[in-house]
């Protein structure tokens, strides 16, 4: 069997407060024992015990890998013509999803997977180890059936997100068009989906229609996951907590009744900054949420048309210098944050038996993260035990 030993850590986050000081559970000067693709010791380096391979981390910190908890990558061409228009004053709305549905439709599998990959190993190299995908630029049964075939092959973490928006052909008849999701694609999807998910906003789904199509994916043993209030103040975080939802995501408007049902759930607050940045829209007060106690993640939500990234250190910074985040909870939520979101608990921290995906930062310090923004950080990737 065969061991590493990670040596030479400056510090090391580990999110486990029982290993370390503070929420992080930071250890300085660290050491960790990786074993079939799991940690196995954690603990101060004058301690580590030997093992077969050694790789000297040289003084950096180590984190785990991040855990982006809210992607769309299935899909073809991109809409930097939209973005354009859009920094030159034209405003975000739902309705420039039909044009991604347009190309995603007329893509072959192998074209689709292919950007879908390259996506993938473009966030792997930023440090993501662990990536959610949804569907919902197909919105025909055999369009989200084969998106999410195609997602199933990258993630264990697949979404059915055929409540993207209503599609053209069932323009004015959105009803029959939930009737569909809920009597067909919800039962075709399911074995390749572990979540359902629902635009819940405008131009988008009602909140009845949501809540109609989530209790129709609950009942089939999907998990419930929600896009709530990206464009507007609406009942979207309500109907969250109300079905359980995992995670309330976007949430760029909120008022205080909101804070106080999340407050008392278990729905994780996902907010997705990269998406304000593209999309030029004011950042939420997170530090309500945060403030309120509420457990919080963040992701890229990256998809071609409000947020075309996939680079969590981009996010982390955005969230820290635009959104009040301090360094430790942009870290945390990036992490252990975007684990919960997905109900993970074996990724997001570095204890005896979780995943042994971490990144080994070019820097001695996961602040550097916000501080160096744009820069390139990270120095080594670790995914299931095997540097990438
Ligand atoms: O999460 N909000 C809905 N869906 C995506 C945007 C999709 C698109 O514009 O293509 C989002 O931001
Ligand atoms: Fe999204």
């Amino acid at each position: 069997m065969s061991q590493t030993v990670v040596k030479n850590i400056s510090l090391l986050v580990t999110n486990n407060p029982t290993l370390g000081k503070t929420e992080l559970g930071l250890i300085e000067n660290a050491a960790l024992l990786i074993e079939n693709g799991k940690i196995s010791w954690v603990g101060a380096g004058e301690s580590a015990p030997s093992a077969e391979k050694t790789i000297d981390a040289q003084g950096k910190a180590v984190i785990p890998g991040f855990v982006d908890s809210h992607n769309h990558l299935i899909f073809a061409k991109d809409r930097a013509g939209e973005f354009s228009a859009r920094m030159k004053g034209q405003a975000y709305s739902a309705g420039g999803i039909a044009t991604t549905v347009a190309a995603t439709r007329s893509a072959s599998d192998d074209d689709l997977l292919a950007n879908a990959t390259h996506l993938v190993h473009e966030g792997l190299h930023s440090g993501t180890t662990t990536v959610e995908i949804k569907s919902g630029y197909g919105l025909t049964t055999i369009d989200e059936l084969r998106s999410l075939k195609i997602a199933k092959q990258l993630t264990d973490e697949t979404t059915f997100l055929g409540a993207h928006v209503v599609p053209s052909e069932y323009k004015g008849k959105a009803d029959e068009y939930v009737e569909l999701i809920c009597e067909q694609m919800i039962a075709q999807v399911k074995p390749y989906a572990k979540w359902i998910d629902v635009f819940c906003d405008k131009g988008a789904f009602t909140t009845e229609q949501a809540r109609k199509i989530l209790l129709a994916g609950k009942a089939a043993g999907l998990r419930p996951r929600l896009h709530a209030n990206q464009l507007e103040q609406g009942d979207g975080i309500a109907l969250g907590v109300e079905v359980g939802v995992a995670s309330v995501d976007h949430i760029s408007h909120f008022n205080n009744g909101d804070i106080e049902l999340l407050k008392k759930s278990k729905t994780v607050a996902t907010f997705l900054p990269a998406a304000e940045f593209s999309t030029r829209s004011n950042y939420p007060d997170a530090r309500r949420i945060l403030e309120a106690g509420v457990t919080v993640a963040l992701a890229s939500d990256c998809n071609p048309g409000s947020s075309y990234t996939t680079n969590m250190p981009f996010v982390i910074a955005l969230a820290v210098r635009d959104m009040f985040f301090t360094p430790e909870q942009a870290i945390w939520s990036a992490t252990k944050g975007g684990a919960l979101a997905l109900q993970r608990d074996d990724v997001g921290h570095l204890s005896v038996g979780s995943r042994a995906d971490f990144v080994i930062l070019k820097e001695s310090s996961y602040i550097h993260l916000a501080y160096r923004p744009g820069v390139n950080l990270i120095g080594q990737v670790w995914q299931h035990g095997k540097r990438i």
